[in-house]
């Protein structure tokens, strides 16, 4: 069965087509020529992951799972939340967002956060939500060099580094997408796709 993962990103896509059973072919937006964004509308993780999928369910006829990540800072509301990606204005000026952010933490006593990841799959006629959430708090100052947006602020609850000094490995065991990912996994693992 062909399904569609609603990204351009090549890598996200090799990393779950790996751990997918082989009757599964993981397909990208560009495999289907899509090559454009989906543009993400709604308010909420959910309603982002939503509009994706369904856009390829809708106009392509196939299965498709789609995410959306926001991080969630308490004491500032739930900012940047949905808007994560482009909090200081432009598209995924990750510096931007991190220098905004912590210029809004600078006299509140509660940083902590947390970062979501809502998946949409629709598959069969029915769709079925995946998340995965990590909590932490977000530094006085960037640490580390790996990974990418807000990692370089973020420290996961239970460890001293950030999660851009962190090895990937840890990141993905215990990050919010990974969650949400093996979630998607077990479901699919454990359904009967060769119909
Ligand atoms: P997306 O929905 O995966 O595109 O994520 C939206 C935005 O959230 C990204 O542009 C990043 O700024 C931020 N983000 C998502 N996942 C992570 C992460 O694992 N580490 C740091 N920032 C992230």
């Amino acid at each position: 069965m062909k399904l569609v993962f609603a990204t351009h990103n090549a890598n996200k896509l090799k990393e779950i087509q790996q751990l997918l059973p082989a009757s599964i072919e993981l397909v990208s937006l560009d495999a289907i020529g899509y090559t454009e964004d989906i543009p993400e509308t709604a308010n909420t993780l959910k309603g982002n992951a939503k509009i994706k999928a369904d856009f390829v369910t809708k106009n392509y006829n196939l299965p498709c799972f789609a995410d959306d990540t926001g991080l969630l800072v308490k004491s500032l509301n739930g900012e940047p939340g949905v808007y994560s990606a482009r909090y200081a204005g432009s598209q995924n000026d990750s510096q931007a967002n991190m220098s905004k952010l912590l210029k809004n933490l600078e006299n509140k006593q509660d940083r902590s956060a947390h970062f979501k990841t809502v998946i949409a799959l629709n598959i069969k006629g029915e769709t079925h939500i995946f998340e995965g959430k990590v909590s932490g708090v977000i530094t006085i100052s960037q640490k580390g060099k790996r990974g990418f947006g807000y990692d370089p602020i973020f420290k996961p609850n239970g460890y001293e580094e950030t999660f851009a000094e962190l090895p990937l490995t840890v990141k993905n065991r215990i990050s919010h997408r990974g969650q949400a990912v093996q979630k998607l996994i077990a479901y699919l693992n454990n359904i009967n796709v060769t119909e």
